[in-house]
Order: C-alpha cells, then sequence, then structure tokens
C-alpha cells in the first residue's frame, strides 16, 4: 500500500531559473526523440514534443498530414478495419505537399447541380474532364450565377482549357509557384503528357507549403506516418500497414504491462525491426522495464487521466499523471544508464493546456500525447455542430459505446464502457492555434533557463501548489465580463 497520494500535473507549478541568451525564446528547440533507433535516424525525430492521439474523433488522414507538416504525429486508430487503416497510411503517403487530388465535374453537368455539389462540399473550384480524364476547362463560382445560369451545362460557362495555362507532369511545389504566379489564376492543373488532369494546385495554399520549417517527412521526402495497432490481429494488420508505408507503430491499450504485449512487441521486433513500436500505457516502473525488455523504443504513461476516460472510476485503477510520469522517467534513466539505449517516455490523458504540456516536459516525459486538444480542431475527422449557440465538435474515448461499434475496440468487455462521449470547443485550424501553444512553451523554458527538452529535464525545479496558491494563480479579485468564472471576492 503506498500511503503517499499521487499526484496530477495540476498540482505542479515550475520554479524560474537563470534565463540567458542561449535561453531566450528564439532559441529554444523543441526537438525530441520520437524512439530508441540503434543507428541514430533523422526521421525519428519530433520537432515539437506533441502527438495526436490514436482516436476516431481525432486522427484521420487530414491531422496527420497537417501535424507531420508542422513537426509532429498523429497515430491513424486502429478502430476500424485493417484496410481502411492501411488505405489512410497510403494516403498520407501518396499526398504531395501542396498538390490537391481534384474532385472533377462532367461538361453536361446543369449548373444548377454543380451549385448544389459546391454547398455540399463547401469548395468551390471544379475541374472538368471528359471521361478518360483530359482537362476541357476549369469552372468556379465566379463563373455562374445559379438564378440565370441554373439551367445551362457546365461547358457553357467554364474557362475552357485552352485558355488555362497548366503544369505538365510537375511534381515540385516550387515550378508550380513560378508558373502559377506568371497567370491570372487562382489555381494551376497539373496533367500528364496526355493532357490527362492529375492534380490542381492552389495560389492561395503555396505560402502555406513553401514554408513548414518543422516538417517530418521519410527518407523518400514523404510525410511521416504513424499509426496504432492492438494486441489481437497484429499479425495481419502490421504487414498491411508496413505495405502502406507506415514508419512508426504503438500499441493502443489501456493497460500495457501484459503478456499480450509482449508477444505483439516481439513479433514486430523479429518480423520488421526497421519499424519501431511505442509500448503502453503503463504507470508503473515494473510496467516500463516489462515493455523495454520485450523490446518497446519507446513507452506511453498514463491510465485514466484522459478528459473522456472513465477507467479509474470503472475499475479503480489508476494513478495521477504527474507521478505516474516521475516513477517511469526514473525508471528509462535507470536503464539509459544501465544499456546506454534512450526510451522515450510519452505522457498521455489529461493535458489540457500548455501549462499541461510543459510540466509534463519538466517533469521528465519526452513528448506527450493528446486528444481533446486535436478533437476541437478543423482538421479532426468530425463535423462541426452548434449547440447553445456554440460551436462545437463531438470527441468520444476508444473504449466509448460509440467507438465500440467498431467490432475489435480496444477495450474488449462489453459489458461495462471505459469513456464517454461528448463535445468540446471548436477551436479553428490547428495552424492557427499550435503557435500559441508552443510559444507558451518556449516561454516557460526560457524563465527555466532550458534551451531544450533535456536541459529542462535537468534543470527544472518544480514544487506542489495547495489548492489555494492554484486559486492565487488565476485572475481574482476582479470582475471579467462574460466570464463564466467566478473570479469575484467578498470585498472588492
Ligand atoms: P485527452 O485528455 O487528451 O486524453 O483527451 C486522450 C487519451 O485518453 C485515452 N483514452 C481513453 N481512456 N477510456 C479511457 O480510459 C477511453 O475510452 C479512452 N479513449 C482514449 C488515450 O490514452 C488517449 O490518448
Amino acid at each position: 500500500i503506498h500511503l503517499e497520494p499521487s499526484r496530477t500535473l495540476m498540482e505542479f507549478r515550475l520554479l524560474p531559473g537563470l534565463t540567458t541568451e542561449q535561453t531566450l525564446i528564439h532559441n529554444i528547440s523543441l526537438r525530441t526523440p520520437m524512439a530508441y533507433q540503434e543507428e541514430e535516424d533523422s526521421k525519428y525525430y519530433l520537432n515539437i514534443p506533441i502527438v495526436a492521439a490514436a482516436m476516431q474523433s481525432v486522427s484521420g488522414v487530414k491531422m496527420a498530414i497537417e501535424l507531420a507538416k508542422l513537426g509532429g504525429t498523429a497515430f491513424i486508430y486502429c478502430s476500424q478495419p485493417i484496410e481502411s487503416q492501411a488505405e489512410m497510411i497510403r494516403q498520407i503517403k501518396r499526398y504531395k505537399a501542396g498538390f490537391v487530388p481534384p474532385e472533377t465535374v462532367s461538361p453536361d453537368m446543369l449548373i444548377r447541380d454543380l451549385y448544389e455539389l459546391t454547398r455540399q462540399r463547401g469548395y468551390n473550384t471544379f475541374p472538368v474532364v471528359d471521361e478518360q480524364k483530359h482537362l476541357l476547362g476549369i469552372i468556379t463560382k465566379n463563373d455562374y450565377d445559379v438564378k440565370p445560369h441554373g439551367d445551362l451545362t457546365v461547358k457553357e460557362r467554364m474557362i475552357p482549357r485552352k485558355e488555362l495555362t497548366v503544369g505538365v507532369n510537375i511534381d515540385n511545389i516550387k515550378q508550380a509557384n513560378t508558373l502559377l504566379r506568371e497567370t491570372h489564376q487562382s489555381v494551376l492543373p497539373i496533367v500528364d503528357e496526355q493532357d490527362r488532369l492529375l492534380f490542381l494546385v492552389f495560389r492561395k495554399d503555396i505560402r502555406n507549403h513553401l514554408d513548414n520549417p518543422h516538417e517530418i517527412l521519410d527518407e523518400h521526402k514523404r510525410y511521416f506516418a504513424s499509426a496504432a495497432i492492438n494486441t489481437h490481429d497484429y499479425m495481419e494488420r502490421v504487414p498491411a500497414l508496413v505495405e502502406a508505408g507506415v514508419d512508426f507503430l504503438a500499441i493502443d491499450s489501456s493497460d500495457g504491462h501484459s503478456v499480450f504485449q509482449q508477444k505483439t512487441l516481439e513479433w514486430v521486433r523479429e518480423h520488421y525491426p526497421h519499424i519501431p513500436v511505442m509500448g503502453g500505457n503503463i504507470i508503473t516502473e515494473d510496467g516500463f522495464d516489462f515493455l523495454v525488455e520485450h523490446g518497446a523504443r519507446a513507452v506511453k504513461v498514463g491510465m485514466g487521466s484522459g478528459s473522456i476516460c472513465i477507467t479509474q472510476e470503472q475499475k479503480g485503477t489508476g494513478r495521477g499523471l504527474a507521478t505516474a510520469i516521475i516513477k517511469v522517467a526514473e525508471a528509462r534513466d535507470r536503464y539509459f544508464k544501465k544499456s546506454g539505449r534512450y526510451i522515450p517516455i510519452v505522457a498521455d490523458g489529461g493535458i489540457v493546456n500548455s501549462k499541461d504540456i510543459v510540466i509534463a516536459l519538466a517533469l521528465g516525459a519526452d513528448y506527450v500525447m493528446m486528444g481533446r486538444y486535436f478533437a476541437r480542431m478543423d482538421e479532426s475527422p468530425t463535423e462541426k455542430v452548434t449547440i447553445h449557440n456554440r460551436v462545437m465538435k463531438p470527441y468520444w474515448g476508444e473504449g466509448s459505446a460509440r467507438a465500440r461499434e467498431w467490432k475489435e475496440a480496444r477495450y474488449h468487455q462489453l459489458i461495462f464502457v471505459e469513456g464517454v462521449e461528448g463535445f468540446v470547443q471548436y477551436a479553428g485550424k490547428l495552424r492557427d492555434n499550435l503557435p500559441e501553444t508552443l510559444a507558451k512553451i518556449k516561454a516557460a523554458m526560457s524563465s527555466v533557463g532550458a534551451a531544450n527538452i533535456r536541459e529542462l529535464h535537468e534543470k527544472a525545479e518544480l514544487e506542489v501548489v495547495s489548492a489555494l496558491s492554484i486559486r492565487e494563480g488565476k485572475a481574482h479579485d476582479i470582475y471579467l465580463p462574460g466570464s463564466e468564472n467566478d473570479y469575484t471576492a467578498i470585498d472588492w
């Protein structure tokens, strides 16, 4: 029996250390190892210490591509058939930055129907092709008005092929940009030698794609792809994912300290030694030692602390995430001293904002996994809904009844659920949110006097704070119009 209570991230604060020239924000690096590699392989480094959870409502193809561009990775969820998960990995690998495989329309389509399609899809530019995919023209919302033109056909309003500048067989965004600059077009069609349409390159996207200094690529300059697996069908799932081009695997389980993970890790190590596997989740030093002994090259830490998790409530198993990180980081450091192998650890579940991220890193995590944070973004695979005049996105646990509609759900017992289903407030594009989060992490590291995450582990001094001290750290004794929180004191 441990009588010392376990701690959550919320209970810690960082003490400032000496800030120097080297630890000013623009000199701080957030680069961190993703997994242990026998031979140093630069593709297994994250440029930001943040990854997206393997969940149906978080990590699909869009999230994986956008996060890889920004320096992280999203784990494509395994609560789906093997073939559809492998197809998601293929889509990530096929994706060429800025080159959009377009949805086309036929020249005989009525403008009325095109208008309807535009509304459904939410985009306005459609290339027009014949049955052999030869480019016949382009039609955008500027080329028609549904009232006078509704009964006309697309070919009567489109900009015809002969008036368009196209790129032939270009696969380089810089070349596309050079061509596009000389036109008045908002979009450049890319065709093959037979004038069959391949891609569209949008003017509005180019800046975005030329400007991803932190992107994570594989050895063929394709976006890095990660996927979750389970301990039931790995003998079929892993080969399909590897064939599709996956770079990194994570075993998805709420309790990873099991012989089933051992078997999965050993099998992958034997058949695909070049693909690192993350084991987890565990919350004890024994759990870490066990997974590493059997081949885990990264270990995920946390049980029941996630925003949608009810594992602790349902089963009484779990540990405050801060204590779990502290204990497992000790095991990692011991193992490193003994073997020279540095196995990154990942804090997972209940990490809400930048403050939590930086505390998790300071306590010893090498990076963090988040679900709720990403579920709020445009790139998560769910539709927006309006509830009480607020725009929200649905978010549900992989152990919830909804996720379990998929037959091989991560939590097998069908008698009770381990997760809930709810909504999170819509936050917009990941690209518009992440910089603020990263800036706050860097600002904290700057205060501590740490130029990188290794130094943060070594230098960070943390203190447990009282509940009153947490209250003191918030805005207080001031009237905040529109705030739902009670920041008011009696005597002000
Ligand atoms: P956050 O707090 O970032 O947590 O939303 C995401 C993490 O929660 C875990 N997860 C679950 N845990 N029941 C659980 O007990 C569930 O249904 C469930 N679904 C996800 C998972 O580790 C994820 O990364």
